[in-house]
């Protein structure tokens, strides 16, 4: 089966109906900006705590943590490449969604949001990271049966259209 794919626009620190929420991390794993900054900022200091021993990542990879003071069961770091430094930057965008949803199925969750992941301060055009994220979605979705949804959260009204639209 497959499972739902959505998009709207919103904060992905307040998504309570999701089991797990995933992060635009850095490499460390630490709080940052964007994405990871909202996160950390709504999880509270234990998440920082729990990510230490998970760091560093490399481009393309997924780890998973509690969510702590999240509204979520779980967070799902994945550290996205920089555009125009890690390449393949469209392989490696892609490893970051499929490695999530995959972690996602082996934990048993049944939903799943994900950010824009790249698309802010690591530079990757916002149409090009779209498309990226939706085929990615759309061809792994079939090897993850538990997952019944799949969100996509943006954070403007600009950046949900072409979203929307890639969809
Ligand atoms: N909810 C949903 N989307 C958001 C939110 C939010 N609360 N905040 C920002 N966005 P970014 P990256 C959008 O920069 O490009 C960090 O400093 C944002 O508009 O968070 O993967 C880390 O520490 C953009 O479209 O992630 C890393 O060093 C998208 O989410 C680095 O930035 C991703 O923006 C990661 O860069």
């Amino acid at each position: 089966m497959t499972g739902q794919l959505e998009c709207c626009q919103g904060d992905i620190a307040r998504q309570s109906d999701i089991d797990a929420v995933v992060n635009a991390a850095n490499a460390e794993l630490r709080p940052g900006g964007g994405v990871a900054g909202a996160l950390h900022r709504a999880a509270g200091p234990r998440l920082d705590r729990a990510c230490r021993p998970l760091a560093p990542i490399a481009p393309g990879e997924a780890v998973i943590t509690e969510a702590f003071d999240l509204p979520n069961r779980y967070v799902i770091h994945c550290l996205g490449p920089v555009y125009g430094r890690d390449r393949p930057e469209a392989e490696l965008l892609a490893a970051c969604y499929r490695n999530a949803l995959e972690l996602a199925e082996r934990h048993g969750l049944t939903s799943i949001a994900f950010p824009a992941l790249s698309a802010g301060a690591f530079g990757y055009p916002l149409e090009e990271a779209a498309r990226v994220a939706l085929a990615t979605v759309h061809e792994t979705l079939p090897r993850c049966p538990g997952i019944a949804k799949v969100r996509f959260v943006l954070f403007d009204a600009g950046s949900a259209e072409v979203f929307q639209r890639s969809l």
